[in-house]
């Protein structure tokens, strides 16, 4: 679960208020004994919450953007990490194009978890970028054998439908199949040749009974991240994969397969930036082609030809570098991709504790939920209080161990006065859970009676939305 002063600090220091708290990444250290060289498991019903650490091994940056009316998600810093995101900031200040890419594993019923990701996606939508959304079918059949035609129906239904109700817009937006789409099945082929079984068992701990299947799902996954970028689909662009930090070794491996298949390394040197011709291409014209592209910023080259290398003694930027070389990039390598950037937020806690997921019936509040199950799960839910109400008066509760809470600071609150209104109350000790519960279910009520009352008409509109390729 998220620290929620730190949320409280990050929302202060946009509104230029509260100056006194400072950002701390929730640290919960240990929580899972993470002695197993700490692997992230993108199929485990696993709740990671050991952030800082999990940030610190695998280079995953602080979420510290700015961004016009930036959604609740992000300025609460429920997003919390990043690679690359400089990339679309950018774009987005430039008014540049990006896309943003997101897919859905259609297991089972949507649930309060999956609608944090479509809300970033709609933002995102909202700022200009290209939405595509991958229906994992393909995984879904992998790893869950769940027929083709179910996860058709389960998408369409119970994610689509919902993502249209939430404000999902047509316009530069498509939904396709993992199995229907032969260019990522071909880029899932084309990028698998540079990396070998053994990077995929140390990635994803994959054994001798693995099934093949499965061996190939995050191979899809690179496809469906990569595709977008090809010029039928809009040509190479930044794009951003908002996920639940459990996806992060796709994001990796993705994005070690990019550098893996550029025809141009660049490297740091004691003066200046190298630029390096890869594998067997003619270095003569390759070099050529980079420093014509590079003079539009640069001026002092030197070539050495032996050596494939380009050496650019007035550049300082690694980055900026790279990305005027895409244009030659681009040119030359029809596998040419930007860096997807990623974001990280934090996973939604079942309302009895642990991982939000399908699969869990009791824990999980779906979007399909009615009112009687509702208030039974409202009711049952895990908080941070007290054990008795004089207690709690006493000492107070703890709004950061309550799924009640929670769900007033992911989903019921827009209005950040009033959420640290509740907070303070709280811990206050003037707030207590019965009351709490009940005010929280009437929110909730409302947010899925909304909900479903556009999903209706939402409906109709699905084909607007789904590609048959
Ligand atoms: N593997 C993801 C999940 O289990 C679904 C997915 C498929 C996905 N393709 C993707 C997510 C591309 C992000 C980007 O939820
Ligand atoms: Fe949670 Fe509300 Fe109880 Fe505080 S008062 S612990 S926020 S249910």
């Amino acid at each position: 679960m998220p620290n929620f002063e730190s949320s409280f600090s990050r929302i202060s220091t946009i509104k230029q208020k509260w100056k006194n708290y400072k950002f701390r990444v929730h640290i919960s250290v240990a929580m899972h004994g993470y002695d197993k060289a700490l692997r992230i498991d993108p199929w485990a019903a696993e709740k990671y919450e050991n952030y800082a650490e999990i940030m610190e091994k695998f280079g995953i940056e602080r979420f510290d953007f700015s961004l016009p009316n930036m959604h609740r998600l992000l300025r609460r810093g429920i997003v919390f990490g990043h690679r690359d995101f400089g990339r679309i900031y950018r774009a987005i200040n430039r008014g540049g194009r990006f896309a943003i890419l997101t897919g859905l594993s259609p297991s089972g019923k949507m649930h309060l978890g999956h609608k944090m990701v479509i809300e970033q996606v709609i933002y995102y939508q909202g700022l200009g970028a290209d939405v595509f959304i991958a229906v994992a079918d393909l995984e879904a059949y992998a790893i869950r054998g769940i027929p083709l035609e179910k996860s058709e129906k389960i998408a369409r239904e119970e994610y689509v439908a919902n993502y249209i109700a939430l404000g999902l817009g047509e316009k530069n937006c498509q939904v396709y199949y993992q199995s229907k789409r032969q260019e990522v099945k071909n880029l899932a082929m084309f990028m698998g040749d540079k990396v070998n079984l053994s990077e995929m068992q140390a990635i994803y701990g994959f054994s001798g009974d693995t099934s093949t299947a499965h061996l190939m799902t995050p191979m899809i996954q690179v496809g469906d991240i990569l595709h977008v970028q090809l010029e039928k689909f809009g040509g190479p662009r930044p794009t951003l994969v908002p996920v639940g930090i459990d996806q992060d070794p796709h994001i990796r491996l993705t994005r070690d397969l990019v550098g893996r298949h550029r025809v141009y390394s660049v490297i740091k040197q004691d003066v200046g930036v190298g630029v390096f011709v890869k594998g067997e291409g003619d270095a003569k014209k390759l070099i050529e082609l980079a420093k014509d592209v590079l003079s539009s910023a640069y001026k002092e080259f030197e070539v050495n030809l032996p050596y494939r290398a380009l050496y650019v003694r007035d550049a300082e930027n690694v980055e900026e570098v790279s990305e005027i070389l895409m244009e030659c990039e681009k040119r030359v390598n029809p596998l040419a991709f930007y860096m997807p950037s990623s974001t990280y937020h934090q996973l939604m806690t079942g309302i009895t504790g642990g991982k939000m997921s399908s699969s869990d019936e009791r824990s999980a509040i779906f979007l399909s939920d009615g009112p009687d199950i509702l208030r039974k799960k409202v009711m049952n839910a895990l908080t941070g209080g007290a054990v008795s109400a004089e207690e709690q008066r006493r000492i107070g509760g703890k709004p950061e161990k309550c799924t009640i809470y929670e769900l007033y600071l992911y989903h019921l609150i827009e209005d950040d006065d009033e959420l640290e209104k509740i907070y303070r109350e709280c811990r206050g000790g003037e707030r207590l859970c019965g009351q709490c519960k009940k005010e929280a279910l009437q929110y909730l009520e409302e947010m899925i009676a909304d909900i479903a009352e556009k999903r209706k008409w939402a409906m109709d509109a699905i084909d607007d939305y789904v590609r048959g390729d």
